[in-house]
């Protein structure tokens, strides 16, 4: 499968950032363990900080990808445009965070993308991405 996991703002700083909850490991090295197992898909990742270069990493591969595995990150609480750009693709989009957002400030229990999306995976710290790997795995 052609998988595009895509992390918003902020998330280029996992393993120094607030790392009493998001953990003290960088998303590359997470990544390396990713690709090392599951060497029967291809798997693309993507990061930005602006919402705008989100939406249009949707756009471009929203209709080549098997499935795109999003962590938008604060943009979740309040991105209509990244849901809509979820909306219009074809890719299943599966919502991802680290951490457990219902279980956190009162404004980030609202999701703007989980409608949009196919399903959910929160709160399983950066396993919340295999998770969501396997999940995908199952669509097909
Ligand atoms: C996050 C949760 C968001 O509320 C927060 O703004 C993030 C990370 C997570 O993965 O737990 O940047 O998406």
């Amino acid at each position: 499968m052609k998988i595009l996991i895509i992390n918003g703002p902020n998330l280029n700083l996992l393993g120094k950032r607030q790392t009493d909850i998001y953990g003290n490991r960088s998303f590359e090295e997470y990544l390396d363990g990713l690709y090392k197992q599951y060497p029967q898909h291809q798997i693309d990742y993507f990061q930005s900080n602006c919402e705008g270069a989100i939406i249009d990493r949707l756009h471009a591969d929203g209709f080549g990808v098997d499935a795109i595995v999003l962590n938008a990150g604060a943009y979740t609480h309040t991105s209509i445009a990244i849901a809509d750009a979820v909306r219009s693709i074809s890719a299943p989009v599966v919502e991802v965070h680290i951490s457990n957002v219902n279980a956190r400030e009162d404004y980030r229990r609202v999701s703007y993308l989980a409608e949009a999306c196919c399903g959910s995976i929160v709160g399983f710290g950066l396993d919340s991405y295999r998770l969501a790997i396997e999940a995908v795995e199952r669509l097909k």
